[in-house]
């Protein structure tokens, strides 16, 4: 930053006496009237943030939901919370080898076909830089979030395989971290699984399913919450956005890539971070 930019911005400071930046956001919900109905879904790593609100948003739209996870006392709490058109499984993504009996326990419980399967389960050891990974961490994260991804979305797409008629959709959560460099292996992570979503997607759009990935910023969850903190509202924070995203914005926009409003797009990175992964040449302004 040019020493004219500080004089600026300490005057700024001493003008306005702002201590920081506040933003706020107010969620708009568009309530498409059950633009989900009668959808059967399956969200692994449903039963807190991401995963969760997403849950809310597809029955407020009239779907079936399944969440899975690791944690049976918090599946059971969040979807009792989810009412009676919720109900969970059991699940550790990392289990392979269980991910076909898996999807037929979710196919049994809805009476019905899967309609939509959403692999959002992920985790993040946030290292900072390479030097930190660990052999384990490094398969911990590889492990959960793309290889589990990868072989689940397989058995989904063999099992569609078998059925007549499909109309059905697979969506990843990616990250922005996905489209930038990383050296610490989430954001390699993601970007693994952008490359997987646009290449199934080549393959099975024309067998009546679209794969697409939703690519958020930094959220506030369970996940964020060492560097995001928002408890008195305020939801700055230092990036080209100037904020952090709430998880029901990302729901919204979930709910419309599920939905039949989107039949055209298929093998997207849907980015939900008001732009913050893009590179413009003024980069160098931002504060
Ligand atoms: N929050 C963000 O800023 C952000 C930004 C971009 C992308 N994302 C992505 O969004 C997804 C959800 O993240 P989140 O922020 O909602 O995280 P979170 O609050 O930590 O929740 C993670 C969810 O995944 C489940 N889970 C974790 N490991 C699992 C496993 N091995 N098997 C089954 N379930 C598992 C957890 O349930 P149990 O603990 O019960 O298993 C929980 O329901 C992740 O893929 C993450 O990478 C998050």
């Amino acid at each position: 930053m040019s020493i004219k930019k500080h004089i600026r911005k300490i005057a700024k400071f001493i003008l306005s006496s702002q201590p920081e930046k506040r933003v706020e956001v107010n969620v708009a919900q568009i309530n498409y009237n059950e633009i989900l109905k009668g959808k059967n879904i399956v969200i692994t790593g449903g039963s807190r943030g991401l995963g969760y609100y997403m849950a809310r948003k597809f029955i407020s739209e009239g779907a079936n939901v399944i969440v899975s996870g690791r944690n049976e006392e918090t599946l059971k709490k969040s979807s009792k919370e989810l009412g009676v058109n919720c109900s969970y499984v059991v699940y550790d993504v990392i289990n392979i080898s269980e991910s076909k009996s898996f999807l037929e326990k979710c196919m049994k419980m809805f009476k019905g076909k899967i309609d939509c399967l959403v692999c959002n389960a992920g985790v993040s050891l946030h290292e900072n830089i390479y030097k930190n990974v660990s052999e384990n961490g490094f398969d911990l994260q590889f492990n959960t979030n793309f290889k589990a991804n990868y072989f689940l979305a397989k058995e989904y797409l063999e099992m569609k395989s078998k059925e007549k008629n499909v109309d059905a959709s697979l969506l990843f959560i990616s990250s922005e971290t996905g489209n930038q460099c990383y050296d610490i292996p989430y954001g390699m992570t993601k970007a693994a699984l952008n490359s997987l979503t646009r290449a199934l997607s080549r393959r099975e759009y024309k067998n009546g399913i679209r794969i697409n990935a939703i690519a958020p910023g930094v959220t506030l969850t369970d996940m964020t919450s060492d560097y995001a903190d928002a408890k008195d509202g305020n939801l700055y924070r230092n990036c080209a956005s100037d904020r952090i995203f709430l998880p029901e914005e990302i729901a919204e926009v979930a709910c419309f890539l599920l939905s039949d409003a989107s039949k055209c797009i298929s093998g997207e990175i849907i980015h939900c971070n008001a732009g913050n992964h893009l590179n413009p040449f003024w980069d160098e302004d931002i504060e």
